[in-house]
């Protein structure tokens, strides 16, 4: 049994002081992680109301509990603007994150037993595409067999004819192949959806992308668009480079929608977390809005911070394709450290990005826990308003932590003078407040 140390009340209020502690701390650092993002004011506020409090079962004008009225409206408000910022024919906007969204993508176009192609994790691939044996959600949830796609490091890539290649093989050899699931979570470049869609759908497999990372560089036409390009649905994060609350979307053809609405509910989901939901509608608004010009400038700054990293003595993958088309930058920093040891240093000058591991690093007998690479992302400090000469310093900063080994205070100071001008959220529609203020309701 566990004997408390502070009375309940104590230690309610200490729950408080740790809140506003967090959100200081992120004002005075640099937020580099590139699966987050920051949504706006207006976000903020639809995810503090009373829809985080109702149940809302089954799809719209179709519910299995009262109260709904306006839930209906907001939520097919949601829907419409997701359908028009993605350019496509069905949206279901209820799965509550990037890995139910998957699960539901898995729901509507597996069975236990088959097999789906996706990215290994070291290559760019995601738990909820792993294997049984570590874990994975495909494999531990699903039942599903999971083979890699084969990768190419220099091109930081899928390589399309070695798949084409073992796609046939595989299908030969009597695997039951029901999907090919793209996307990743590294994902400096667009991967070839177009040239390898007729290979899963000629072996009677559907075509996924994962874009939970760029979902909002694909809204904002900046990267490749999977759902023209062959794609049978789409799945996504609502919370990375698009900046929404955290939540998930799956899109589609239209002759899936029911097949994925059965999936969601009552497959996946049971309540679809209302209060997100209203968030996601705003956030969809404010992309529709001005998700070519933050997407655009994404782009141009995480290619900014690439250069300099690497022209600082990082080494930056992808060199020969230009190290990056989308928000994420992957640098090897083995020559310095491992990433666990290099994560904290930089954590403690506040300089806030995650170790990762290499193409390479299991090969070399690399872990996950200390591996031989860090990422960085540039969707956050985009939108505070950081642009090309900002990220130079950034990569200047980096890099007088993991090439010079400096730490401590002096970095501290020259982190938040930086960030001291970049507080109030760009390419939203508007609000006074900045944008790690904390708000008190009590
Ligand atoms: C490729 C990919 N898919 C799915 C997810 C899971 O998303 P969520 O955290 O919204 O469940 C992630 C998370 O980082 C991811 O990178």
């Amino acid at each position: 049994m566990t004997t408390l140390t502070l009375e309940p009340k104590k230690m309610h209020d200490r729950v408080f002081e740790l809140l506003m502690a967090h959100h200081k701390w992120f004002e005075a650092s640099l937020p580099l992680i590139a699966s987050e993002n920051i949504p706006s004011i207006a976000v903020r506020e639809a995810i503090i109301s009373d829809f985080g409090n109702r149940y809302a079962e089954g799809w719209t004008g179709e519910r299995v509990y009262a109260g709904c009225r306006y839930i209906d409206q907001v939520e097919q408000v949601c829907i419409d603007l997701a359908k028009a910022l993605f350019r496509v024919e069905f949206a279901d906007v209820r799965p509550i994150s990037g890995v139910c969204a998957n699960l539901v993508a898995y729901t509507t176009f597996t069975n236990p037993g088959d097999t789906m192609m996706a990215l290994a994790i070291p290559a760019g691939g995601h738990i909820s595409m792993g294997r049984k044996d570590f874990g994975g959600t495909a494999g531990s949830v699903r039942g599903l067999d999971v083979e890699y796609f084969p990768f190419d490091v220099d091109e930081m890539n899928i390589d399309v004819d070695a798949t084409a290649k073992k796609v046939k093989k595989l299908v030969s050899d009597g695997k039951k192949m029901s999907l090919g699931m793209f996307g990743g979570s590294v994902l400096p470049f667009p991967q070839p959806v177009k040239e390898l869609s007729e290979v899963f759908h000629d072996n009677n497999a559907s075509v996924c992308y994962d874009a939970a990372h760029v979902a909002g560089l694909v809204a904002g036409g900046q990267f490749q668009d999977p759902m023209h390009e062959g794609a049978d649905a789409m799945t996504a994060s609502t919370h990375k480079t698009l900046p929404g609350p955290q939540g998930g979307l799956i899109i589609s053809k239209s002759e899936h929608g029911e097949n994925i609405k059965r999936a969601t509910f009552p497959g996946n989901t049971s309540n679809h977390h209302l209060h997100h939901l209203a968030g996601k509608a705003i956030m969809f608004a404010e992309m529709m809005a001005y998700g070519r010009e933050y997407t655009s400038q994404i782009v141009k700054n995480s290619r900014a911070l690439a250069d300099k990293l690497n022209e600082d003595g990082l080494k930056v993958l992808g060199e020969k394709k230009g190290f990056t088309k989308s928000h994420v930058i992957i640098a090897d920093i083995t020559a310095y450290g491992d990433g666990k040891t290099l994560e904290k240093k930089l954590e403690d000058s506040n300089i806030i990005l995650n170790r990762n591991l290499l193409p390479y690093d299991v090969k070399m007998g690399r872990h996950f826990e200390a591996p031989g690479g860090i990422r960085c992302g540039v969707s956050e400090v985009t939108r505070l308003g950081m642009k090309e000469p900002q990220m130079r310093e950034i990569a200047d900063l980096i890099a007088r932590v993991v090439v010079k080994g400096e730490q401590g205070e002096r970095i501290r100071a020259d982190v938040a003078s930086l960030k001291k001008s970049f507080n109030m959220i760009h390419y939203a529609f508007g609000s006074s407040r900045e944008a790690y203020e904390y708000i008190k309701l009590r």
